[in-house]
């Protein structure tokens, strides 16, 4: 490099950085005003730094007066319209903070919102987080608005089938202290009766307020779904033998599922009972087991009649119990064991689900098969 280049850039770097210092001193006092200000800024600091990086070159170089007009006015006429340039780009930057903004806002009222696509990259990743808050905010809404829907009606039922046992029992409790009780006998038995359905009901409301507040409490270890199904078939082969059912199990000896032991009898136990008391007289219910793939499925199918293919989903929900039994008599339940059902098989991470199968439904449990050590 010559010496007279040397010069050149020492001078221009000389002036352009004083230009520099005086455009981060303007920025820094403007630093909240909005960004089109600073976008101009930045375009005039870059024309302000070359055209007095020339202009102190050329005088210092002693260029003619008349060649240092022309710089002079090319790098004046550059600057002028590199402005406007810089002005009407940040225009755009300008417009995309303020849809950035209008999705702020709508997220904040809970509306949905979506990713505009098509401005500069900080700014669309800022939109996109903000169109995935707002889908969170809307699932957690929803979800929310559902479960606040299931508790105000679970008070409801509950309030409807504890008042008519009450009333009954209330109603034999004065009968018998008026003595005007034709057969006390009858009486006992009955209250006896109505006061074991109520605390059953009551336990099960109490396990669905631990599942739904996720406060279970599962010891998981392996166990063997044959003894398990087992034993739920001895329990039910009372109430079946008096119904004129006939129950009966499959399971492999082998068949053998990571559980907790109380939860998982609950599950065969509601399911069970269940399907004896809706298949009629000679009907039968069969409960097997088996590995499916990477899965233990357990089925109870029985010989209910079918079901509409609409209340496959309801039957699960709390307090459901078919078009039917809206009033309560003694043989119809609060509507919870399959709530239970479905809480307690979401607990050990598996699915439930039911379908018509001949002339019943098969009501179909399907857990993780225990990883072999
Ligand atoms: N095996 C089945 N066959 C046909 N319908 C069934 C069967 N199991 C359940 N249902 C229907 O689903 C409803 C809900 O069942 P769920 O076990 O949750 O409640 P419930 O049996 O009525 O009362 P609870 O189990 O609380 O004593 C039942 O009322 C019935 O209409
Ligand atoms: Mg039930």
């Amino acid at each position: 490099m010559t010496k007279d280049q040397v010069t050149v850039v020492l001078i221009a770097s000389a002036w352009s950085l004083g230009v520099g210092v005086i455009g981060a001193l303007i920025g820094w006092r403007i630093r909240r005003a909005p960004i089109r200000w600073s976008a101009g800024l930045i375009a005039a600091v870059a024309v302000a730094g070359v055209v007095a990086g020339v202009i102190g070159t050329a005088r210092a170089m002693f260029l003619s007066a008349h060649d240092l007009g022309v710089v002079v006015l090319v790098c004046a006429v550059s600057g002028v319209v590199s402005s406007l340039f810089a002005l009407l780009l940040a225009r755009a930057l300008t417009r995309s903070a303020r849809r950035l903004r209008g999705m702020a806002a709508a997220v904040g009222a809970g509306q949905e919102v979506r990713s505009p696509g098509n401005d500069p990259a900080e700014i669309r990743a800022v939109a996109d987080e903000l169109a995935r808050s707002s889908e969170r905010l809307l699932d957690a809404q929803a979800r929310e608005r559902q479960l606040e829907q299931s508790r105000r009606e679970l008070v409801a039922w509950v309030s409807h089938d504890l008042r008519t046992p009450l009333a009954g029992l209330r109603a034999m409790a004065e009968a018998l202290d008026d003595g005007i009780a034709t057969d006390p006998q009858r009486y006992h038995r009955q209250m006896l009766r109505e006061t074991n359905r109520m605390s059953s009901m009551v336990d099960d409301l109490f396990e669905l307020s631990r599942i739904h507040a996720g406060a279970l409490n599962l010891t998981m270890q392996p166990l063997s779904l044959r003894d398990v199904v087992s034993e739920s078939i001895a329990g039910a082969t009372p109430v079946a033998r008096t119904r004129g059912v006939e129950l009966g199990g499959r399971v492999h000896s082998q068949v053998e599922v990571r559980a907790d032991a109380a939860a998982l009898s609950r599950i065969v136990g509601n399911l069970v009972m269940n399907a004896v008391r809706h298949t009629p007289a000679d009907g039968v219910v069969l409960v097997e087991g088996r590995t499916a793939g990477g899965t233990i499925e357990l089925s109870v199918t029985d010989g209910c009649g079918g079901m509409d293919p609409d209340e496959f989903e309801s039957v699960f929900e709390v307090g459901w119990r078919g078009n039917h039994a809206r009033t309560p008599g003694p043989d119809t339940g609060a509507g919870l064991g399959l709530a239970i059902v479905r809480g307690l098989v979401e607990a050990h991470h598996g699915t439930v689900a039911v379908s018509n199968h001949g002339d019943g439904c098969r009501f179909i449990v399907q857990l993780p098969r225990p990883t072999v050590a």
